[in-house]
């Protein structure tokens, strides 16, 4: 029995789930078999090393669980016949260090996109001192970060970041090429967490070839909608490929490295000793099970649904004056700019959350605001349509956030504190709460 003060947080946690809608790009459920396995007596067992080469006696049975894991990673996400996966990455973070630690030394450089376009962390961070960024060139289409070095990749690696275009916030891959001739990276990276629009994989595996730089494609969002086969693939074009698995993909929090034989031994010990101990095996079977439910037509559905409903989202915000980073999406997210709506990211996301429509605030591209209260809101469909919502529920979702928005900018924010407090006792919001309440139990989450 769980102790009732964990139990008390887990049943209020249940019903925060159960009665708000997720729009949280990078979340999802997950079925009731998914936390089965995560929760099993997998957990129980160390498994240091690989399937047939163990350090502990014991793991025939968990040798024959990641073997199915990797096989299914291989089936589902078409892997080519020279190339492997690894299912043992903590997280998605570590996926990227280990791919780092596997074909990289200290001190090379990396090319990777620059954090506040859509970037990710564990593609290096670093920024400047108050007289680094007095002498900043912002115009620049290279950041060459600064002395604070947030990530770790920045303090072990050189990181230099590509930015997008300023006009479209598109990437310019001529002007990658350009950049990538010129600063002679070890290592290219793609993807990130909130750059909504397509990646022309082989133009980069080109330019990286061209440099003789390996390609890393993180495709942490993306892996569920490439599973579904409604988005393209890097596999076979990228030297390596990692992804999370609690995304799109919808199974447990984890990640998945893939890499074409050669690369994949690297990655191996890279990962056993390099980084990590015993793999997470309850997790493992939290991922088989996850694969074999992408491996189904509901989920290829699933993932098709995803996309249509960002669409109609994207458009319904657009036709309420919302202002859309590159005008659209070809993806599961949108990304807001609200310089136009007298709101910043931060109350948005507040007011929303007191709605019961649980967003993030985000950074924009050439973002002119704090990232503590930076001018964007990215919005995400894999949650709700895990709920079953369709074009229609779209539309309400859209209408919802326009009233709350609207409602929100005319609200004193001057301190947080006194804005939450004030949003969540204002009775327009409060109505709109209870009709969010009034679609989670129309469209329920399941056990
Ligand atoms: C593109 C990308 N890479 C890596 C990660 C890191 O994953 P994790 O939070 O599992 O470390 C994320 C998480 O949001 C991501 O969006």
């Amino acid at each position: 029995m769980l102790n009732t003060q964990l139990k008390t947080i887990l049943d209020f946690e249940y019903n925060r789930q159960h009665n708000t809608l997720d729009l949280i790009a990078s979340e999802n459920y997950t079925s009731k078999a998914v936390r089965e396995a995560v929760g099993s007596i997998f957990m129980h067992k160390y498994s240091e090393g690989y399937p047939g080469a163990r350090y502990y006696e014991g793991n025939e049975y968990i040798d024959q669980l990641e073997i199915l894991a990797i096989n299914l990673v291989k089936k589902v996400f078409e892997l080519p016949q020279d190339w492997g996966a690894n299912v043992q990455p903590l997280a998605g973070s570590n996926a990227n260090l280990a791919v780092y630690n596997a074909i990289l030394n200290p001190g090379d450089k990396i090319l990777s996109m620059y954090l506040p376009d859509g970037g990710h962390l564990s593609h290096g961070w670093s920024y400047g001192t108050k007289e680094e960024k007095a002498n900043e060139d912002v115009n620049s289409p290279l950041y060459r970060g600064g002395s604070r070095k947030v990530n770790i990749v920045s303090k072990f690696f050189n990181v230099v970041q590509y930015k997008t275009d300023p006009s479209t916030f598109l990437i310019d891959y001529d002007k990658l090429e350009q950049l990538a001739l010129q600063e002679k990276p070890k290592l290219i990276i793609t993807g990130g967490t909130a750059y909504v629009r397509n990646i022309d994989y082989k133009r980069v595996a080109e330019i990286a070839k061209k440099v003789g730089a390996y390609y890393l494609a993180d495709v942490a969002h993306e892996a569920g909608l490439i599973a579904g086969k409604v988005l393209e693939s890097p596999i076979g074009i990228a030297h390596a490929v990692t992804f999370t698995t609690h995304k799109t993909l919808r199974g447990p929090k984890g990640a998945v490295i893939c890499a074409n034989q050669g690369i994949i031994e690297k990655i191996n010990k890279s990962i056993m000793p390099g980084l990590q101990g015993g793999p997470h095996n309850g997790t493992i079977a939290g991922i088989t099970q996850c694969l074999f439910e992408a491996d189904t037509e509901e989920f290829r559905q699933y993932s098709a649904q995803i996309l249509v409903n960002a669409k109609v989202l994207a458009q319904e915000l657009t036709a309420n004056g919302f202002n859309l980073i590159t005008g659209g999406t070809d993806k599961h997210a949108i990304l807001i700019d609200l310089t136009n709506k007298s709101i910043g990211g931060k109350f948005a996301s507040i007011a929303l959350n007191a709605a019961g429509i649980v967003t993030n605030m985000n950074t924009i591209p050439y973002e002119t605001k704090s990232p503590i209260n930076p001018s964007g809101l990215r919005l995400g469909t894999p949650s709700v349509t895990t709920r079953g919502f369709k074009e229609e529920q779209m539309k309400l979702v859209a209408e919802y956030i326009n009233k709350v928005i609207d409602i929100a900018s005319e609200v004193d924010n001057s301190s947080v504190e006194a804005f939450r407090e004030l949003v969540s006792s204002n009775s327009q919001i409060k109505a709109i709460k209870q009709k969010i309440m009034d679609l989670c139990t129309q469209f329920p989450l399941g056990e």
